[in-house]
């Protein structure tokens, strides 16, 4: 799969239930297909809205991907999503330590390895997420924290040291998701920086772009995207407006 940057990744969490889903799908339909010639736009709805999504986008160049997947293969584990059945239902990425998640199911790194191994059994690609937490952040632990992160991306980078993996990082400061405040550019290109070096070994071998996310909206990218070495955006509630997320698409 050939991948173009700027990234959009809509992320929609839990804002839609089915059939509002469907309502927006069908008023926007047209029109966000149009929309997504402009850009990599990658969808992430709930699980149970996913088929829905890949139908009514089924001809555009729309992809979509999952906000979270089972570190199994199968088996007795209720409540989780097989990656396998992604693969399946042509969802072509996934979700892998969004901090909201982190931090529901005190995922640790093992775990993000073994999801993130699933994931390219089913060559499905995994988006990444990393970021400090706000007292890390007031206690200055950002670096640390991303180092210690970035560990599970390491090993599975290492692991697959014949097979050109891809794999989006998306570095989210805690403190700046929905919650109306932006992280400074310098601090996010200092945290990019940090990736883009630690990521350095893997990156002739593999495809590792970096994006952006918390507080995204029409206003705050203006300034983000200044930041050469941010390659797209993570968007969580401002996607879930159709006039907002044309707007932000129009500035990309
Ligand atoms: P937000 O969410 O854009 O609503 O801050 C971003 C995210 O959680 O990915």
């Amino acid at each position: 799969m050939k991948l173009t940057s700027p990234f959009l990744i809509a992320n929609w969490k839990m804002y839609y239930s089915y059939d509002q889903a469907r309502e927006w799908f069908q008023t926007y339909q047209q029109e966000l297909a149009e929309l997504a010639q402009k850009t990599s736009l990658i969808f992430c709805p709930s699980y149970e809205i996913l088929p829905l999504a890949l139908d009514f986008f089924a001809q555009t160049t729309i992809k979509f991907g999952a906000q979270n997947c089972s570190e199994y293969s199968s088996g007795a584990y209720t409540g989780q999503i097989m990656a396998q059945s992604l693969k399946e239902l042509h969802v072509a990425y996934c979700l892998i330590g969004h901090s909201e998640v982190r931090t529901a199911l005190h995922e640790n790194n093992e775990q993000l390895l073994r999801k993130m191994e699933q994931l390219i059994i089913n060559n499905i690609i995994p988006i990444f997420c990393l970021g400090e937490s706000k007292t890390d952040y007031e206690q200055k632990k950002t670096k640390e924290i991303i180092e210690h992160q970035l560990q599970p991306l390491i090993q599975l980078l290492k692991n697959n040291s014949q097979n050109s993996l891809t794999c989006l990082v998306a570095y989210e400061p805690v403190w700046a998701i929905g919650t109306g405040i932006v992280a400074h550019n310098n601090h996010i290109i200092e945290a990019a920086t940090l990736i883009k070096q630690q990521l350095q070994p893997y990156a002739t071998m593999h495809t590792l772009p970096i994006v952006y996310g918390g507080t995204v909206t029409s206003d705050t990218i203006i300034e983000l995207k200044k930041i050469e070495l941010l390659e797209g955006f993570l968007i969580g509630k401002a996607t879930t407006h159709f006039q907002e997320l044309k707007k932000i698409i129009s500035l990309l």
